[in-house]
């Protein structure tokens, strides 16, 4: 990473919906909606963009001038959360000593982002489905309808089709959140975005920190070919790794090679696999896989082996063991 550059690259623009068809597709849809009060139901992986997906459509719709109200249903406990949502009266429980008003009523004439919708208890399901269909609810604690005129949007990266099938999500509720569904794809199904998105994050850490650093072809082309399963949000940090830590472009350098180790070794048959029986060559490819998935994981969390022990479902020694069996060691990094 060259420190030395004299004059700092002009600021492009944020790269939304511009680089990949997918993505302009998203743009349009946004643009036939944007004067509609349709519900929105965003979809997509963790840190593809979803927020800034929803924050488009409250700006692109009438409501711009409202209030674009974001409520994460995984973040709030849920004995809270109704409060949260639809406020509560005095005296409506342990602990409310004065009316309270609910985000719904923050986001009248604007828009209340529901995010983690696939977190909702069913109780609350069904409150909300009312909301959609009568634009009234009442506080908790409370029996005066209060009229809400919100926009709802709402995101998820789970599978809500799953959580209905197992009586976790209501069919009614699905369908009148899904009048428009968008689909945020993941960042290594569009690639093409990346050198501008690195550009875009490389000149706002070089703003914010004060730093001229600009990324060399070598790391622009590892970029490129990263896995992100982090998506847009690991991109990110790691830009801002790459600006503010003196040696940040080499950490990710020796990262990404480490990363792509195990895709190498999936990739060419070996000769004596001719010999080698169905049922071996099977097992060899779920270790490969295995320590392929392992490494993405492990990149992804910064090696805080608790938390990937968490994404993976297994013992926190599994874990432990499965590392050693595939060989993985975790890079130096001089800060965490
Ligand atoms: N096209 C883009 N241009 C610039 N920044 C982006 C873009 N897409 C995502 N980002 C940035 O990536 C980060 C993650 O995006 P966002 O929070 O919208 O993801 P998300 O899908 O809502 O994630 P989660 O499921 O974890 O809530 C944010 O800091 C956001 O600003
Ligand atoms: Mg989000």
């Amino acid at each position: 990473m060259d420190t030395d550059v004299a004059e700092p690259a002009p600021t492009p623009e944020p790269p939304l919906f511009e680089g990949h068809p997918r993505m302009r597709a998203i743009r349009s849809i946004i643009e036939s909606i944007a004067d509609t009060d349709t519900t929105v139901l965003i979809r997509g992986e963790s840190g593809v963009g979803k927020d800034l997906v929803a924050r488009a459509i409250h700006s692109a719709s009438a409501r711009a001038k409202g209030l674009f109200v974001k409520v994460n249903c995984a973040a709030i406990p849920q004995e809270l959360l109704e409060s949260e949502l639809f406020g509560h009266e005095k005296g409506a429980f342990t602990g409310a000593l004065r009316r309270k008003p609910g985000q719904f009523e923050f986001a009248n004439q604007g828009t209340i982002y529901l995010d983690e919708i696939g977190e909702l208890p069913l109780a609350l399901q069904a409150k909300l489905l009312h909301v959609l269909q009568d634009f009234q609810f009442t506080r908790v604690g409370g029996h005066a309808p209060i009229d809400v005129d919100a926009r709802v949007i709402a995101a998820t990266n789970r599978d809500l089709e799953e959580a209905m099938a197992r009586g976790e999500f209501r069919e009614d509720l699905y369908y009148r959140l899904n009048v428009v569904e968008i689909q945020v794809p993941p960042l290594r199904e569009r690639r093409e975005e990346i050198p501008a998105l690195a550009a875009w994050f490389l000149s706002k850490f070089n703003a914010q920190y004060g730093r001229q650093k600009t990324l060399s072809p070598e790391t622009l082309v590892l970029l490129t070919e990263h896995p992100w399963s982090g998506n847009v949000r690991e991109l990110e940090n790691m830009i801002r790794r790459m600006v503010v830590l003196a040696d940040g472009e080499r950490n990710f350098e020796a990262q990404a090679t480490r990363v792509r180790l195990p895709q190498a070794t999936v990739a060419p048959l070996p000769k004596q696999s001719v010999s080698e029986s169905l049922r071996e060559i099977a097992r060899r490819g779920a270790r490969e896989a295995e320590r392929h998935a392992l490494a993405e994981v492990l990149e992804r969390v910064r090696w805080n082996r608790a938390e990937a022990s968490r994404i993976l479902k297994v013992s926190y020694k599994t874990l432990l063991n499965k590392i050693a069996e595939c060989e993985l060691t975790a890079p130096v990094r001089r800060l965490s």
